[in-house]
């Protein structure tokens, strides 16, 4: 197995409706994984990319939120539009997509 160049953890929790904290499930999450996986695919990137779908992984109110190794980089808000950005600038390209990620602090 080639150890992959990137790490990406999609956040898939839910919880009960009217819970404090919402989820990412919540706020659509689904379409994001799906989209994904869609595109892992369509771009044959196995070798390079490896996607893991996680429990919840901090940040609930910014979700759907999806984190990036090896820089631990967090996008918040991230709509199935978003995926094709998040592969050709930031996977791909080496280039994070500023405009997707959640304020610095979520670390603090
Ligand atoms: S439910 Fe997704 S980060 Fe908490």
């Amino acid at each position: 197995m080639p150890k992959p160049q990137y790490h990406v953890f999609l956040c898939s929790q839910g919880r009960p409706p009217g819970h404090p904290r919402g989820s990412c499930q919540e706020r659509g999450c689904g379409d994001v994984i799906d989209e994904f996986m869609f595109q892992l695919q369509q771009r044959n990137c196995y070798d390079k990319i490896a996607i893991t779908h996680t429990g919840c992984i901090g940040p609930c109110g910014y979700g759907p939120n999806v984190l990036v190794y090896p820089e631990g980089i967090f996008y918040g808000g991230v709509t199935k539009e978003d995926v094709n950005a998040i592969f050709d600038e930031h996977l791909l390209g080496g280039t994070p997509v500023e405009r997707l990620k959640v304020p610095a602090d979520v670390w603090g």
